[in-house]
């Protein structure tokens, strides 16, 4: 969808895609305080079925770490993000690093059509919040879409594993575990303006539009302290 031809309803995607992902400063430092684990990523993709002749799809790629890591093992990658900063650090890196199948796509998951062969795999690590449930919903309709039946999507995200009235506690206890700078780790300001600012949802909440949108769960970790989710998702 261009964005001319977007109806007025539909949710801004830039304009809710996180004020540190539009800021250069912190693009510019995100690879030195994030490390999205993608060489594990890529191996368990790969355990999972993933091939050489594999298309995938990444939604919210930010920095591109999980994109590059996968482009040399598969046949096409589709890197996709609202974000002209990151998506500007992320050209460069595929100029010099690329197996040269990495195309970069400056759109949202409410808006990027897949052209082509169905994809194998639909990838998204901490995207997926910045949509509101109803559009979080949405979305996952349009990734199944994006999808051959048997397909997988991996979700990683930050959804919380708790009751509604653990909230002030569980949130507490995240936030109090950021630091104080912003130079090489997460601060505490950083965790709180994602707890104000942004949508993560509860698992009991995300799980049901899961299923309702044609995915079966193969797997799901929560973390300990119930802040984060990683999902394995297969396409029925
Ligand atoms: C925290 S970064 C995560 C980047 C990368 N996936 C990682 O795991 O390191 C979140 C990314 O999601 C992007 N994003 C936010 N809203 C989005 C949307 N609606 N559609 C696509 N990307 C979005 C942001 O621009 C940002 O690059």
């Amino acid at each position: 969808m261009s964005a001319s031809s977007c109806p007025g309803w539909l949710l801004d995607e830039v304009a809710s895609a996180g004020r540190e992902n539009l800021d250069a400063e912190h693009v510019a430092r995100y690879d030195g305080k994030e490390d999205a684990g993608a060489v594990a990523e890529v191996a368990l993709l790969q355990h999972l079925g993933l091939v050489a002749e594999s298309v995938v799809v990444e939604i919210g790629t930010g920095t591109g770490q999980f994109a590059l890591a996968v482009a040399p093992v598969c046949a096409r990658v589709v890197t996709v993000d609202v974000s002209p900063v990151m998506l500007e650090l992320l050209r460069a890196k595929t100029t010099t690093t690329a197996a040269g199948n990495v195309e970069v796509v400056q759109a949202g998951f409410l808006t990027h059509e897949h052209h082509g062969e169905p994809a194998d795999v639909v990838y998204t690590r901490y995207a997926l919040h910045h949509l509101p449930d109803a559009w979080k919903a949405i979305a996952l309709v349009r990734m199944r879409r994006m999808l051959r039946t048997g397909g997988l999507l991996r979700l990683w995200d930050v959804v919380y594993d708790f009751a509604a009235d653990q909230a002030a506690e569980r949130l507490e206890a995240w936030c109090a575990t950021g630091g104080e700078v912003v130079e090489g780790e997460w601060s505490r300001a950083e965790y709180e303006e994602h707890v104000r600012d942004e949508h993560s949802t509860f698992t009991w909440l995300l799980e049901p539009m899961i299923t309702r949108a044609d995915f079966t769960i193969e797997t799901a970790e929560h973390s300990e302290d119930g802040i984060f989710a990683k999902y394995v998702l297969r396409a029925v």
